[in-house]
């Protein structure tokens, strides 16, 4: 391997959210990684800084290329760079594009559960909720397109946000589930979203399918934030392919103050996505192995705690139903008494109430920890 994955950026005692925590415990709650960033993207921040002028910036035709570069090498999708917007970050895109696309009021659609953002982002700009619970069978989740489309025509929804691959769950959607969903969303006209931020995180010899290689107006959101860890950094893209409905979303972001571009994170960005395809490779190998040592451990140690994920994302979701505990309950307990922080199914909606989600974005010796922090909170139970 090219690149160390044992070796952590030591976050605590920082301003790091994630390891704003006691001595004793360990966080694997939000999605952030604890590997140093790739050393090609610490160099341009560096020189970047050693510039030393941190003044108002723009992207550059190279920033949105890089990303059209990352997109028709890695994912054989071809994204046209005068679709593309900046925008500060993917849920600061989802807000404002609720406010753009829809009126007070209106029902805007989401599955269940789902990254707790997808809640806040209605809500928040006072319109309505609409909830589509995904089906959980045999170990996995599916659409329940029936629920989706009587919803749909029940509720005259104007907006659905989609989750691809999904958090938490982990789900690579096929191609077929986006087709199938967008065929219903078409029909009575309603504008999907798709927020694609974790589609570099698969498994080895997997692969996302991006929602706009099956239509060109699913509005997309993306970001290297995830999966080169530059969440500090706030740089995302929202790629809109119809140029009337582009400049309306693109006015709208700056009303916001929210499409223009961080000084470090061009330089950071086209780092990332013109130089870090082994960096990606090499990353997803060792979450397989973090992945495989939850996995087994489980079989092997905590057989009623089942593990549930699917190939994306390094948020595993784990089956707690056995214990009869709500979440929120069983993480408060797993905190206080082991110091282990993950975070509680039910953050994602009703239907997590018998999940937890573990982020195992670190070195596999916290991930072994992690595991016996969870035996001993469970013994006896
Ligand atoms: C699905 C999803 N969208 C968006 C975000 C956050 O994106 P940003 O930090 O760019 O606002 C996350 C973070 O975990 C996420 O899981």
């Amino acid at each position: 391997m090219k690149y160390n994955f044992d070796k952590l950026s030591n976050r605590r005692h920082t301003h790091s959210e994630k390891w704003n925590v006691k001595d004793n415990e360990l966080p694997m709650w939000v999605a952030d990684m604890d590997f140093m960033v790739m050393p090609e993207i610490q160099e341009a921040v560096k020189k970047a800084a050693t510039d030393g002028s941190y003044g108002y910036s723009y992207p550059t035709e190279e920033f949105f290329k890089a990303y059209q570069y990352w997109w028709r090498s890695r994912h054989d999708l071809e994204l046209d760079t005068k679709s593309m917007i900046y925008v500060t970050g993917v849920v600061s895109a989802l807000d404002s594009l609720v406010r753009t696309l829809t009126n007070e009021n209106d029902n805007v659609m989401i599955l269940s559960p789902v990254y707790n953002n997808f809640f806040t982002v209605v809500t928040n700009n006072k319109r309505n909720l609409i909830v589509s619970d995904l089906i959980y069978q045999n170990d996995n989740f599916y659409i329940d397109y029936q629920d989706v489309e009587e919803k749909v025509k029940k509720h005259n929804v104007k907006l659905f946000i989609f989750c691809n691959p999904h958090n938490p769950v982990g789900k690579i959607w096929e191609k077929e589930d986006i087709e199938k969903l967008y065929n219903i969303l078409a029909k009575y006209n309603v504008q999907m979203i798709s927020d694609e931020i974790h589609c570099d995180i698969v498994d080895p010899g997997y692969k996302y399918v991006p929602a706009l290689s099956i239509s060109n107006d699913i509005i997309t959101c993306i970001a290297p934030s995830k999966v080169f860890n530059l969440a500090g950094l706030h740089s995302a893209l929202t790629v809109v392919n119809n140029p009337e409905l582009k400049n309306k979303i693109e006015a709208a972001f700056y009303h916001d103050d929210i499409g223009e571009a961080s000084y470090f994170a061009v330089p950071a960005v086209i780092a990332a996505y013109t130089q870090g395809a082994q960096y990606v490779d090499e990353l997803n190998q060792y979450l397989l192995i973090n992945k495989e040592y939850v996995k087994n451990y489980l079989k092997d140690n905590l057989p009623h705690v089942k593990y549930v994920s699917g190939h994306a994302t390094y948020l595993l979701w784990l089956d707690i139903s056995y214990y009869g505990l709500p979440s929120d309950r069983f993480a408060k307990e797993l905190r206080e008494q082991t110091g282990l922080f993950i975070n509680d199914g039910l953050h994602y909606g009703k239907n997590g109430g018998a999940f937890i989600r573990v982020n195992v974005a670190t070195s596999l010796d916290n991930v072994k920890d992690a595991m016996s922090r969870l035996s001993a909170y469970l013994k006896g139970k």
